[in-house]
């Protein structure tokens, strides 16, 4: 399959997108009112959603950026692997951390437990989207944008191959084999 001749169909409109987003942002902004809070974002796949959510947030936050990689392609290897390490300790501050998909829940739970050892006041978890019927781990999110049905989709900040992060909203893909 050629990444770059996908048939895609709107799945999650920006529209959708921008009034969850919204609701979202003042839930964090309600909790973290008044708190040293510093806000991670999951490279890649979350950068836009990160940028959307965090403008929402009207408190003072710190912004810090973690990688992981776990995806070959359209499955997940299983493994993680950390690309990019945050920049500064964590200690006594609370941290929200924000993830594009949580799909077998491997990378979030080891995500959670790579950020609990850094002993943080508090961790809360955010997805934009969770597929329930992938999960292989337990995995309990805090906030979560929107569950969907165990398909590949791409489309704002989710890639196949690499490609398709910059659409403005999530698509499904019709052309896989
Ligand atoms: P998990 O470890 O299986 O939960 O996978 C999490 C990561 O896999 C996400 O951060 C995404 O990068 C990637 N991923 C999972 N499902 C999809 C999808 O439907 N489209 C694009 N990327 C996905």
């Amino acid at each position: 399959m050629n990444a770059k001749n996908l048939q895609l169909s709107t799945y999650i409109s920006e529209e959708q997108l921008q009034k969850k987003i919204s609701e979202i942002g003042s839930i964090l902004t309600d909790k973290f009112m008044n708190k040293k809070v510093t806000v991670v974002c999951i490279l890649k796949g979350s950068f836009i959603f990160y940028s959307d959510l965090i403008r929402k947030i009207n408190t003072d936050i710190t912004c810090e950026f973690f990688g992981v990689s776990s995806y070959s392609g359209m499955t997940s290897t299983g493994e993680v692997k950390i690309t990019l390490d945050l920049t500064s300790p964590i200690s006594g501050q609370h941290i929200v951390l924000v993830e594009d998909i949580v799909d077998t829940g491997v990378t979030m739970d080891y995500l959670k437990k790579t950020i609990e050892a850094r002993n943080p006041a508090s961790l809360t978890t955010v997805a934009l989207l969770e597929k329930p019927e992938a999960l292989k781990v337990p995995c309990k999110l805090d906030h979560v944008g929107f569950q969907i049905t165990n398909e590949f989709v791409v489309g704002y900040g989710l890639d196949y191959q690499g490609y398709y992060r910059n659409l403005p909203y999530i698509a499904q893909v019709q052309n896989f084999q």
